[in-house]
């Protein structure tokens, strides 16, 4: 039979173990730690993958299902090369702005 103390601890970490995975499923993954070069064409929609969990990087390939995170639409006004985000981390996504260089290992 369980302490009143117990029964505490118990719920304590059964929260903190809910609220470790909603972040886990929250928190984009870093498919890469460094920019994906494309050349994207005038008229096209992409699509960037946010969460980092897509096998066809930078776009999304619907992995991202259950994470409460969703992809990123970017249409290209012009053909050129693009550095779209890979880290996942970018301030100006879905390009990378060079915030890959602050991320720990
Ligand atoms: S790859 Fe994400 S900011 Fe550069």
């Amino acid at each position: 039979m369980l302490e009143e103390g117990e029964h505490t601890r118990e719920a304590a970490a059964a929260q903190a173990k809910r609220a470790r995975e909603e972040r886990v499923t929250s928190e984009p993954l870093i498919a890469q730690k460094g920019p994906f070069e494309v050349d994207v064409e005038a008229g096209q929609d992409y699509f960037w993958c946010r969460c980092g969990r897509s096998q066809r990087q930078p776009f999304c390939d619907g992995s991202h299902k259950g994470t409460g995170l969703a992809p990123l639409k970017f249409h290209a006004e012009v053909s050129e090369t693009l550095y779209f985000c890979g880290c996942k981390h970018s301030h100006s996504p879905p390009c990378c702005d060079g915030t890959h260089n602050q991320l720990n290992d």
